[in-house]
């Protein structure tokens, strides 16, 4: 089935299974001439890897990349960039129960169902939260890019975890201060409010649920290709595309539905000389084209369905009602390990625009 293919001109193209072979992503696309190394990829890798801290899955994986094509003499060649982790940590007797009593609000039944049973179940297959260390492969391309020809700095922090907001804080405090906590809180006062939310849950059996917001400075006017490749368009594909992501809101978003127009309306002002904008409710996207003003956006993600309690669910074998108890290694909040996650996806679709937009070339000249 086909689905795994995301962009126009900065192509990624996702693969692997959670207990297959390998986790991996090809980027079609990307301009010859970018210095790349393992180590621009691994750092990336390695703020999203599971296992460690006590708030994530126990499943310990090194997840260290390997990059098979596209990269020679320390540069990119334009050729496809392939690039891998192994799996290697994988207890797929784990997953046996799950083989015919689905998890309730996973894909286990319905991938079941659309795939003839032909899926590869073992821990969540296709639909595992492990398929995103591919998106943060490519996205650590993507972010190298964007810095280097554009000085476009994508940053995401936690924003809430179970009803715990962080509050009062400049962007400045949320990159120093959110990979110092377990959580990607932007401060750390919400950051031991937010764990202990974590654990709370974790001691009940539960999972629990947050909100990550992404700012991104440095972009000039005019991403997007309106209207269907549309900035915010492009964004909110990619952003539902990272599992148990449930919506996105761009600038005041939601409570836009109760501003007045003359509340909502970001002026326009002269600043030293350039145009420019008073505020930025719109979030840095106004007719699907890019302001110039920083591109902000929240992204919720639901609690993980798989939960040490007791919950309906139905035997495959005999079509009649039973109660499933998951077992296994899970993480009980996914919006710490999501945060990298959220900068990968955005950084790919902004370098994927900024390339139709002619601000990137297909070749950096170095000299
Ligand atoms: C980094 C990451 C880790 C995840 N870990 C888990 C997990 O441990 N247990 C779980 O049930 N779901 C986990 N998920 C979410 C499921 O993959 C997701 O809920 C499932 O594929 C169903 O898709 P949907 O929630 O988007 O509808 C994780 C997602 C991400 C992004």
């Amino acid at each position: 089935m086909a689905g795994n293919i995301l962009g126009e001109m900065f192509r990624v193209v996702s693969f692997g299974e959670s207990h297959g072979r390998c986790i991996g992503v090809v980027i079609d696309g990307c301009p010859a001439g970018l210095e790349l190394s393992e180590e621009d990829i691994q750092k990336e890798l390695n703020l999203r890897r599971p296992g460690t801290s006590r708030i994530t899955t126990s499943r310990m994986e090194e997840d260290k990349v390997e990059i098979l094509s596209g990269v020679f003499n320390g540069y990119t060649t334009g050729a496809p960039i392939c690039m891998i982790i192994l799996n290697k940590d994988v207890r797929s007797e784990d997953y046996e129960s799950i083989k015919y009593t689905p998890r309730p609000s996973h894909a286990d039944y319905f991938a079941h169902v659309k795939y003839g049973g032909y899926n590869d179940y073992r821990g969540g297959g296709r639909f595992s939260g492990r398929i995103t260390a591919g998106f943060v492969m490519a996205g650590a391309v993507a972010k190298k890019l964007l810095k280097k020809i554009l000085e476009v700095e994508v940053t995401a922090y936690t924003l809430e975890i179970g009803g715990e907001k962080a509050e009062n804080f400049t962007l400045d405090e949320a990159k120093r201060h959110r990979y110092e906590n377990d959580v990607r809180a932007p401060t750390p006062e919400a950051a031991v409010k937010m764990k202990e939310k974590i654990q709370q849950a974790m001691l009940r059996g539960d999972s629990i649920g947050g909100i990550v917001e992404c700012t991104v400075t440095g972009l000039p006017v005019g991403l997007g290709e309106p209207v269907f490749d549309a900035l915010d368009s492009d964004l909110a594909k990619a952003m539902l595309s990272i599992p148990a992501v449930k919506g996105i809101e761009f600038g005041a978003g939601f409570k836009a539905a109760r501003m007045f127009g003359s509340e909502h309306n970001d002026p326009f002002i002269v600043k030293d000389g350039r145009i420019d904008l008073e505020k930025n409710d719109a979030g840095g996207i106004v007719g699907g084209i890019s302001t110039g003003a920083p591109l902000l956006f929240r992204v919720v993600f639901k609690p993980p369905s798989s939960i040490a309690l007791k919950q309906k669910t139905i035997d495959l074998r005999t079509r009649e009602e039973t109660e499933i108890i998951v077992s296994g290694r899970h993480d009980p909040c996914i919006v710490p390990r999501a945060v990298p996650v959220v900068e990968a996806m955005t950084a790919i679709v902004l370098t994927d625009h900024a390339i139709r937009y002619g601000i990137i070339p297909p070749v950096i000249r170095n000299l």
